[in-house]
């Protein structure tokens, strides 16, 4: 016999050791998630996910699923926090989407589209952390980083290689690249790495390619992310 939890009243079957977000996503039902991929244990960064279950808010992503749970998904409240979390991820670095490669590619900017979080409202911090072009094939943004680690996990759980890193804490916060140098260069990256592949946003990008596609042509330039998110996980 499967278990359910509800979710936003509608009951939800999960497996042993599903989180919410992915019994969830498994059913056809979008949370938000940046920091989440279904090919690592979750890491509850970003805070995208986040739930409402018994009055608190927890992260979807690393909640195991429960028999009775009563979780809320889709609710003003819940869609107005994630709406801040976003805002505050594109005051933290510099996401000028226009000028940007990634652009209709980015996750972030997806999310906030689809959210509705058009509306600067804090002091931006503009970091001006240095570039890294030292890679034949690759170029690093540091200054676009949102900390979701994945980077740092894909090269560490599945390439072996552990390129990246994440120094300081706070505002200082920052990716590393793991080399004497601390240049990418100097590394064995290569650009068939997941680690090469695998970032939400724009800081490491493919040389030679930009713009190659059009933007108004790209992953979420037709589909809102939620839609393409949930085709992915029910195809
Ligand atoms: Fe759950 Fe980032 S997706 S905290």
């Amino acid at each position: 016999m499967s278990a359910f939890f509800l979710l936003d009243g509608e009951a939800i079957p999960f497996e042993e050791g599903d989180s919410v977000l992915a019994a969830a996503r498994r059913a056809g039902h979008y949370i938000p998630h940046l920091c989440w991929d279904a090919r690592f244990p979750p890491h509850g960064s970003c805070k995208l996910c986040v739930v409402e279950i018994g009055g608190r808010h927890v992260s979807a992503c690393a909640t195991p699923a429960r028999e009775g749970l009563e979780v809320k998904n889709n609710i003003g409240e819940i869609r107005d926090t994630r709406r801040e979390l976003l805002i505050m991820l594109f005051a933290e670095g510099n996401h000028f989407c226009p000028g940007c490669e990634k652009s209709g590619n980015c996750q972030l900017q997806a999310l906030a589209y689809d959210l509705e979080a058009m509306t600067p409202q804090h002091n931006y911090f503009y970091p001006d952390r240095p570039v890294d072009a030292s890679h034949p094939d690759l170029l690093l943004d540091f200054n676009r980083c949102i900390f979701c680690e994945l980077c740092v996990r894909a090269s560490r759980d599945i390439d072996g290689k552990e390129i990246f890193s994440l120094s300081e804490r706070g505002v200082n916060k920052r990716l590393v690249v793991n080399s004497e140098s601390g240049r990418l260069g100097d590394t064995t990256m290569d650009i068939g790495d997941l680690a090469a592949n695998i970032c939400p946003v724009g800081v490491i990008l493919h040389k030679r390619i930009g713009f190659a596609v059009p933007i108004g042509e790209r992953i979420y330039d037709g589909e809102p992310i939620s839609e393409l998110d949930i085709a992915a996980a029910t195809c």
